[in-house]
């Protein structure tokens, strides 16, 4: 089947099914071009609590999928491809941070949302890169326990210097894993273009950047910016987006390795099988850590 036969299919699927399709940006352009919606993970926590299709189909990583169940529990989720998970939400568990929290008993605990729905039951509010700044800044404690990644709450902690911030070891392996020699090499190929970072790059690179943030927010800089050229320090993804919604701006990857390869395993084949019934992976929660997690991620949308 061509790949046009396949995008008429799902189209076609969706609307007899009733099925609404949300896809993280890091998502291939086939399966942007399907997608009822686009977004970073605080958008598309957003737009879960407002579907009112009767299926939601996830084309991104496991604890997105659990967002959107965890908000719209009576929809049948089904995360596209059954083995798309993020490295980062598996790092840290439950009892670890149990442990953790008897250590610093009056610390509130801010959760990534890339983390399991099981662990947030034990946070008290979840962010998204988007949303981390604003939801710090506006919580009553001055002592914040921020989990799971070091490279994000390093920023944040960085912006509010007031609050006293703790902090773990995890962190997004993809973004992680660039360091200067990368911001070197890119910045001397290319002296003239801006250089836009995901903060969940490491403190180094993140203190290079023209402009810090979320997915979403690198592309809205980007499109709105008078500049003519970029250095892209997030996953590549967001490179060949931009370089097909601007064409007459350049855009450079930061490197060729900031790949996601969970992000990339979902391919349109899933989707259409998923629309047909016969793919994918329905999420199921247990009704006490849905509402456990629920607490959390709502606060996030409240403060967000
Ligand atoms: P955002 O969508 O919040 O930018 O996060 C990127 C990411 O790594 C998703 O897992
Ligand atoms: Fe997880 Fe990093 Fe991939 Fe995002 S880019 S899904 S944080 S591994």
């Amino acid at each position: 089947m061509a790949l046009k036969d396949i995008q008429e299919e799902i189209i076609r699927l969706k609307k007899e099914n009733d099925i609404c399709l949300l896809a993280h940006c890091y998502q291939s352009p086939d399966i942007l071009e399907v997608a009822d919606f686009v977004g970073d993970s605080f958008a598309l926590s957003l737009s879960a609590s407002k579907v009112t299709n009767k299926t939601v189909i996830m084309c991104g990583v496991r604890f997105m999928a659990e967002t959107v169940k965890i908000l719209s529990p009576d929809k049948k989720v089904i995360l596209a491809n059954a083995d798309a998970g993020c490295p980062m939400a598996e790092m840290m568990d439950k009892e670890l941070i149990e442990q953790v929290k008897e250590q610093y008993p009056d610390y509130t605990v801010v959760a990534y949302v890339n983390t399991t729905s099981e662990l947030k039951t034990v946070c008290d509010v979840c962010v998204t890169s988007s949303s981390a700044l604003k939801i710090c800044r506006s919580l009553d404690s001055d002592k914040i326990l921020f989990i799971p990644d070091k490279n994000l709450g390093s920023y944040i902690a960085e912006q509010i210097p007031e609050k006293e911030f703790k902090l773990l070891s995890g962190g997004c392996p993809t973004h992680a894993r660039i360091g200067m020699a990368e911001v070197k090499k890119a910045k001397e190929a290319h002296p003239d273009a801006l250089f836009l970072v995901h903060p969940e790059c490491v403190p180094e690179v993140v203190a290079q950047a023209d402009y810090v943030g979320s997915t979403t927010g690198i592309m809205d800089f980007a499109k709105k910016s008078d500049a003519k050229e970029f250095i892209i320090g997030t996953e590549n993804s967001i490179v060949s987006h931009l370089q097909l919604a601007c064409p007459d701006k350049k855009f450079y990857p930061l490197s060729k390795d900031l790949v996601c390869h969970n992000m990339k395993l979902t391919t349109i084949v899933d989707v259409l099988n998923c629309v047909k019934g016969i793919g994918g992976e329905e999420i199921e929660l247990d009704e006490d850590v849905r509402l456990g997690a629920k607490r959390c991620i709502d606060k996030m949308i409240e403060l967000g």
